[in-house]
């Protein structure tokens, strides 16, 4: 029996590929290469140290994807296919709401044919909305999203939700995520942004290795320790292992839970510059701007559940983070493309 992961190419899937197998169990991947490189598989399958079977695919084609069912033996899906960048699903929503959503029924839908109804979605602490007050708990009215791409989450949590209610055999687990950084220890998988990074630690690395002149801080004059926003900053190979447990969990277990995947302990903007410049040696020239629309002061996780639940707890603090992700950086100025 295997494991599917959609979206195992990106950012957060590669590393969940390589805990999974480090786990003991076979894997299946599935990309279209949206946002993705055929070189990010390559990487993943030498530092699983194992091979897999991969098929590239769209979440959408129905058909490709009942190939995949039976060609291969799935208990559970790991779900990551998906948009995400927050300014780009305001300019082009029904492409959000097509590929995160429509994808997400899709892949439903056959799974439901074939058979297979476990599944472990990636959310986002997004879903809290603008009105919950951090620390966040998984039993808050979710909710009031700013944007499409954070309703898309809101949505599929639904839809979701609603599917284990209506056949009491689905198991499915909404893993919300807060802000992962860093990238796996070896320095040959990490995130790989197109164009200019939206979100901070990408950023932090492309300043301080010179390809941008400088960060811009989204506003000082938040209700925070220092004014600046803060952030539950998250391991992505302490969340890849937050899915080795959800995945033992989704198996064993029926019905519908959220579940945080953060730290508990915000960090600010600042906070981060200064651990990043400290355990790298290097310099990041900021500059004090307006806020970001839609900016939040804090966001942070209150992360009880997936340890009472799960048994999971994340394990790495802010410094493995800033020079793992300078390390990813610093060996691969143009990521994968060279
Ligand atoms: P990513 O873009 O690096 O990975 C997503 C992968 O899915 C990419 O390889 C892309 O090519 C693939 N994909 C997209 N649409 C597809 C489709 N229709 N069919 C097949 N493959 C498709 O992103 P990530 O950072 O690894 O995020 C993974 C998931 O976690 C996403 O659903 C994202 O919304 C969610 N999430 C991410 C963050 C974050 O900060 N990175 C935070 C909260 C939630
Ligand atoms: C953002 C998204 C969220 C998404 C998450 C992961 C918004 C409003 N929210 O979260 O939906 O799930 O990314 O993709 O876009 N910052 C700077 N300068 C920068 C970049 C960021 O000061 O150049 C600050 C931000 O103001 C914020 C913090 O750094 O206080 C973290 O920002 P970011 O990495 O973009 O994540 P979020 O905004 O938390």
């Amino acid at each position: 029996m295997a494991i599917l992961i959609t979206g195992g190419c990106g950012y957060i899937g590669s590393h969940t590929c390589i805990e999974m197998i480090k786990a003991g169990y076979d894997i299946v991947v599935l990309d279209n290469y949206y946002n993705s490189k055929p070189e990010a598989l390559n990487r993943t399958r030498e530092l699983a140290g194992k091979d897999f079977p991969f098929y590239e695919c769209d979440i959408r084609d129905a058909e490709g994807l009942r190939r995949i069912f039976k060609e291969n033996k799935i208990e559970a899906v790991i779900h990551f296919a998906g948009l995400k960048a927050v300014g780009e699903s305001v300019q082009i929503p029904l492409k959000y709401y097509d590929n995160n959503v429509n994808g997400t029924v899709v892949l439903c839908q056959v799974m439901a044919e074939m058979g297979c109804k476990r599944m472990i979605f990636s959310s986002s602490a997004t879903v809290y909305g603008e009105k919950n007050p951090s620390p966040l708990t998984e039993d808050m009215e979710i909710g009031g999203c700013t944007n499409p791409y954070g309703r898309t989450k809101f949505m599929i949590e639904g839809i979701l939700s609603d599917l284990c209610v209506s056949d009491p055999e689905w198991s499915v687990v909404l893993l919300r995520y807060f802000n992962p950084i860093g990238a796996h220890e070896s320095g040959r998988i990490g995130e790989d942004p197109n164009g200019i990074p939206n979100n901070l630690m990408p950023y932090v690395s492309q300043v301080a290795i010179g390809k941008l002149a400088r960060l811009s801080i989204f506003g000082d004059d938040y209700d925070t320790p220092d004014g600046t926003g803060v952030r539950d900053f998250i391991h992505v190979v302490d969340l890849a292992r937050g899915h080795v447990k959800a995945t033992d969990y989704a198996l064993a277990h029926t019905g519908a839970e959220a579940v945080n995947l953060g730290t508990g302990t915000g960090y600010s903007v600042l906070d981060l510059v200064n651990a990043f410049k400290e355990a790298n040696g290097v310099d990041v020239p900021y500059v004090i701007v307006d806020r970001r629309p839609g900016d939040l002061g804090a966001v942070y996780s209150d992360p009880s559940k997936a340890a009472s639940l799960l048994g999971w707890k994340a394990e790495k603090g802010l410094e493995d983070m800033c020079r793992d992700s300078w390390r990813w950086q610093s060996q691969n100025p143009k990521g994968y493309a060279e």
